[in-house]
């Protein structure tokens, strides 16, 4: 059994989304997602997510390559999340490349490149500047 680990916010879902988590979900059995709350999404992003962590964890836990859905309260916490799921893998976008190395000593650490040309705060932005 190869548990796979990943992390983020997933706000505004769209297909670099997927992609991400179908790719992670290759390197294993089960894939297990920790979804930022909305607290560590305004850490991490200085706005509030659109739809709320309940909403965002409902929308990844009903993904056919998902299987567990956890809150992700702090980015501090990662090593406690690995160890508490069994996780063998951890698979993060090339965006965050170097900055959980420091959880190698407990699993494998993977970058997976990016979806090019797609975010949610790209989406947001088009969204604002459509003429109404
Ligand atoms: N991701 C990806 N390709 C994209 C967008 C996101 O692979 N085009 C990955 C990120 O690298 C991360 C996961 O999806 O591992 C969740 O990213 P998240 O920050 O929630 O999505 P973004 O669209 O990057 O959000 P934002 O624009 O708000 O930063």
């Amino acid at each position: 059994m190869k548990n796979i680990i990943t992390f983020g916010t997933f706000d505004a879902f769209h297909v670099g989304h997927i992609n991400i988590l179908e790719r992670a979900a290759s390197y294993g059995n089960k894939l297990i997602v920790g979804v930022s709350s909305d607290e560590l999404s305004f850490n991490k992003k200085k706005r509030y997510p659109i739809y709320c962590q309940n909403d965002r964890l409902k929308i990844i836990n009903s993904l056919r390559f998902v299987d567990e859905v956890f809150v992700e309260e702090s980015l501090e916490l990662k090593l406690d999340y690995i160890k508490q799921y069994n996780a063998t893998v951890l698979v993060m976008g090339d965006d965050w490349l170097g900055h959980f190395d420091w959880v190698k000593k407990a699993c494998d650490v993977l970058y997976l490149p990016r979806t090019p040309s797609i975010s949610t705060t790209e989406i947001i932005e088009v969204v604002r500047s459509m003429p109404k």
